[in-house]
């Protein structure tokens, strides 16, 4: 902590003749400008960040906004920890709850993660009737019913732009822009490790295991990055994007989960032999069903994507994300999904917009969230990309193809690459049905001459 946090100098501001007013300075609040008092919970990556541009942008945002953003309380885990923030030493506290219920305090930012106790102090902030931001995306894919009707009952703001896609307005869009659109799919990259790690791999060789060192230490990855690489994080992020894009409930549980932990440099050269780049995917797909109705489909995974896809572009920490609506044709957003700057900068909007309303003694609302009737993964189709080290004998090959078409999963491609008395075969299917896909690994796994299953990637053909 390096200095107090400044006190503004407050003039009256003589009247101009007539008794009007002087126009408001542009980098200085006028005398009138209401304080709003902010509660930090959690001061690492993200909330230092945060402490950092309101300092900054404080005097801007008093001018704009009509706010004047003052940090008045802030609770960590670790009084002890150096930190390089612009804010007293007397703020701290390891007592959220007390920042929580502090009379002194107007507007609540949870930065902290994890389910609990965010999820208690998210609930007592709105008992207490104080709006709340959050870029919580774990807390609101496992408790966001709960959050959201507990904003709703307490008529508060309960806004959280952080939390899918860190740096890109998406959550705004998605909620105000496109309120009225039958929004169709939302498809993307929205973890930035990940993102990060893989584009690592792919264009400087990187071992798995640097590239996640590289982007712990960049500030992008959680507190335990297996969230990250396990796919737990975008899969949260996959429910938020569905809940929002499809007005039902849909969280974590709901959402199908695969990660990049298995990838490897192999499936990545392969790849871009084939001219695809390996991506980690989040889906949220609404379905015609045959009653009339509608399914959801929620699944993250990761994913041949063609070179020529927008998406294939998407490099390190970005993220980007496609929105397909009936009326709005395709929407696509990008930006950077992670880091402290650009998660902050989401935050930051939130908090301005909270404090304006609670100025308004208005809020907005997510709506009422309808259950979802999900469709299961088996249903779906792809083409797949398999691996298999098999037996290398005469016979081997047929015995293998027979099992795919006993299934009634076409082979597209084959190629064999010989060891000794081994070999490699790698396959991509035609677009076949998840249920027979799993059946015709099923069957190859109790193939004598199938010595391994390796990599079973999905491959994205719908350009
Ligand atoms: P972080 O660097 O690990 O910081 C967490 C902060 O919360 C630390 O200051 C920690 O205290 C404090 N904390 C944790 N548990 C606490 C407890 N029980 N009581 C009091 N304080 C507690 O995490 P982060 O990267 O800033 O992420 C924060 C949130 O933003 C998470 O929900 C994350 O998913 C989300 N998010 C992060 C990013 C990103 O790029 N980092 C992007 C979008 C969203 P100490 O400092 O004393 O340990
Ligand atoms: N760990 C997350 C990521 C942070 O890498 O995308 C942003 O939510």
């Amino acid at each position: 902590m390096r200095t107090t946090e400044r006190e503004r100098g407050q003039s009256d501001g003589a009247r101009l003749p007539g008794g009007v007013p002087p126009p408001r300075p542009l980098t200085s609040p006028a005398v009138t400008t209401p304080v709003v008092r902010i509660g930090l919970l959690g001061c690492g990556t993200v909330g230092a960040a945060l402490a950092a541009l309101v300092g900054e942008q404080r005097d801007t945002i008093a001018a704009r906004a009509g706010v004047d953003l003052r940090i008045t309380r802030v609770a960590v885990r670790d009084l002890g920890r150096v930190r390089d923030v612009d804010l007293d030493p007397s703020v701290f506290t390891t007592d959220a709850a007390a920042v929580v219920t502090d009379p002194d305090v107007d507007v609540v930012v949870e930065v902290m993660g994890g389910v609990d106790p965010a999820r208690d102090l998210v609930l007592a902030a709105l008992a207490a009737g104080k709006p709340v931001v959050t870029a919580n995306k774990e807390l609101l894919a496992t408790a966001g019913a709960e959050v959201f009707s507990a904003a709703d009952a307490a008529q508060v703001d309960l806004l959280f732009e952080a939390a899918v896609a860190g740096g890109i307005p998406l959550v705004r869009p998605l909620r105000e822009s496109l309120r009225g659109e039958p929004i169709t799919r939302v498809m993307g990259i929205v973890n930035g490790t990940t993102n990060y790690i893989l584009t690592r791999m792919a264009e400087a060789g990187a071992a798995y295991a640097d590239a996640l060192a590289e982007a712990q230490a960049l500030g992008y990855a959680e507190a335990d990055p297996t969230a990250d690489v396990e796919g737990h994080d975008a899969g949260s992020k996959c429910a938020i994007l569905a809940s929002i894009a499809f007005g039902a409930q849909v969280t974590a549980a709901d959402v199908h989960r695969e990660g990049i932990s298995r990838i490897t440099a192999a499936d990545i050269a392969y790849a871009a032999r084939k001219g695809y780049v390996v991506k980690l995917l989040a889906v949220a797909e609404l379905l015609p069903a045959a009653d009339g109705g509608h399914d959801i489909s929620a699944r993250v995974h990761p994913a041949f994507v063609p070179a020529t896809h927008p998406l294939a572009a998407v490099r390190e920490s970005f993220n980007a994300v496609f929105v397909e609506g009936e009326a709005v044709g395709d929407l696509m957003f990008y930006g950077r999904g992670a880091g402290g700057g650009p998660t902050a900068s989401a935050v930051l909007g939130d908090l301005i917009d909270a404090a304006v309303n609670r100025q308004h003694h208005t809020h907005g609302s997510i709506g009422e969230l309808r259950p979802a009737r999900l469709r299961p993964l088996d249903q779906l189709s792809s083409p797949f990309y398999i691996c298999l080290e098999v037996a290398d004998r005469p016979g081997v090959l047929a015995a293998v193809a027979g099992v795919f078409g006993r299934h009634g999963v076409s082979i597209s491609s084959v190629e064999q690459t010989g060891r000794a008395e081994r070999a490699d075969l790698v396959f991509i299917t035609h677009s076949a049905v998840e249920a027979n896909v799993r059946a015709t690994l099923a069957e190859l796994g109790d193939l004598d001459v199938v010595r391994d299953i390796g990599s079973v990637l999905r491959v994205l053909d719908d350009l």
